[in-house]
């Protein structure tokens, strides 16, 4: 039996989510819907989710000193990281502790970093990937290059949104690469990962929920969620991307696989390459994708409600309603406190819904919201929000 709380109250059922961009933000409206108390924590002021939760603290936490105290003062039930810059090792000894983490530490440790989720799946579950090899110098990557083939990509290990990622055509792009990755990773001077470049039709994030049904964890599936990356950001997402039932069938039980070893209560974005049948796993977040914010306009519980009820114990409903899209809304612009022009234009716009996330920053390729669209059919609903998307026109 799972028992909710009165919040501000000694009952209260009190969560904490590391990190409180905007997935944070709506995780944060789905736990208050239910009565949950809720501390939002970033590393700066007003962040989206800070805006919307009972409590906000600001700290670094990435410090395992600074992570430690605040759970130790706050002692939530449960710790919720939706970011990938924490002090992981810190929520591993918090939850041999007793603290709970969502879905479990190690899945937040094993997933921060490109070498653990890696070999994981492909070497202790054996699911298909890229090839791949791992350096710590340029000549490593040179020999590393040459046997994955070109063209390939690399990437820092400790790294999120594409950043010091590059694609490589031939050994003349190895120097550049190499200098590129250790500018952009979360930490200087680390790993790189370069992996064979998979030439697939398209790419899918296949959101999977583990749930308790009867006490039981149980795995469910939204439906495959397509998107459009550049420079290894999401620009626009749709739901459902049609595929073959072989290759959904694959999907799923990669999915299925490498959500069942990380394992606890809770939602997963797995991102899959797929061409033809083909299907290839690429990499796992333990908590709601940015391309899932589809189904803020898709499915009758969206991703963040899934989030918020598994990991509480409640029963989910992983059914689309209807076909839809989102597309970015860029900042344009290093400005603080920023307006929007045309908001009413982009929601006067057919089946139009609109999220701006309150961001005290603008720069150029930050993500300040996002427009959803749904219609008949995806093609329609692509066109659609990508229009609203662009109606509304960020200004200082
Ligand atoms: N091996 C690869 N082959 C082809 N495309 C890739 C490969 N690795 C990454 N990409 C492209 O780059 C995007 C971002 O890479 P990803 O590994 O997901 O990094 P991030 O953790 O920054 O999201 C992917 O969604 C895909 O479009
Ligand atoms: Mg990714």
């Amino acid at each position: 039996m799972v028992t909710l709380g009165t919040p501000l109250s000694p009952s209260a059922t009190r969560v904490m989510l590391l990190g409180s961009g905007e997935l944070a933000k709506e995780v944060l409206i789905a736990l208050q819907r239910l009565g949950v108390e809720t501390i939002a924590v970033d590393r700066y002021d007003h962040a989206p989710g800070h805006q919307v939760a009972h409590h906000q603290r600001t700290i670094t936490m990435s410090d395992p000193a600074q992570l430690r105290g605040l759970v130790e003062a706050e002692r939530p039930d449960v710790v919720v990281p939706e970011i990938e810059a924490i002090a992981t090792q810190t929520l591993v000894e918090l939850e041999a502790e007793g603290t709970r983490v969502v879905p479990t530490a190690r899945a937040a440790r094993l997933t921060m970093d490109r070498e653990g989720i890696r070999r994981l799946a492909a070497e202790t579950l054996g699911l298909p990937t890229s090839a791949y090899r791992f350096c710590d110098s340029l000549e490593e990557l040179r020999a590393a290059a040459a046997e994955v083939g070109f063209p390939c990509v690399v990437k820092p290990v400790m790294s999120s949104s594409g950043k010091g990622q590059s694609k490589l055509d031939g050994p003349d792009d190895v120097a550049g690469a190499w200098e590129y990755a250790m500018a952009g990773g979360r930490v200087a001077g680390t790993r790189v990962i370069v992996e064979g470049f998979v030439d697939f039709d398209y790419e899918i994030t296949l959101l999977t929920v583990r749930s308790l049904v009867g006490g039981e964890p149980v795995t469910s599936f939204c439906s495959p969620i397509g998107h459009r990356q550049e420079s290894g950001d999401y620009v626009e997402s749709w739901q459902p991307q049609p595929m073959s039932e072989t290759a959904l069938a694959r999907a799923q039980d990669i999915a299925a696989a490498v959500t069942g070893d990380l394992g606890g209560l809770g939602l997963f974005g797995v991102e899959l390459f797929v061409r033809g049948d083909d299907v290839w796993f690429s990499e796992v977040s333990p908590r709601p994708h940015d391309t899932g914010m589809v189904t803020m306009t898709t499915q009758w519980q969206n991703e963040f409600e899934l989030h918020a009820r598994a990991l509480l114990g409640l029963p989910v409903d992983t059914s689309l309603r209807n076909p839809g899209a989102s597309a970015v809304v860029y900042g344009g612009m290093d400005a603080t406190g920023i307006a929007f022009d045309g908001v009413d234009e982009a929601l006067a716009l057919p089946g139009v819904d609109l999220r701006l996330f309150g961001k005290p920053e603008s720069f150029p390729r930050r993500r300040m919201g996002v427009a959803l669209a749904r219609a008949e059919d995806v093609d329609t609903a692509r066109a659609v929000a990508t229009d609203a998307a662009s109606r509304v026109r960020p200004r200082a």
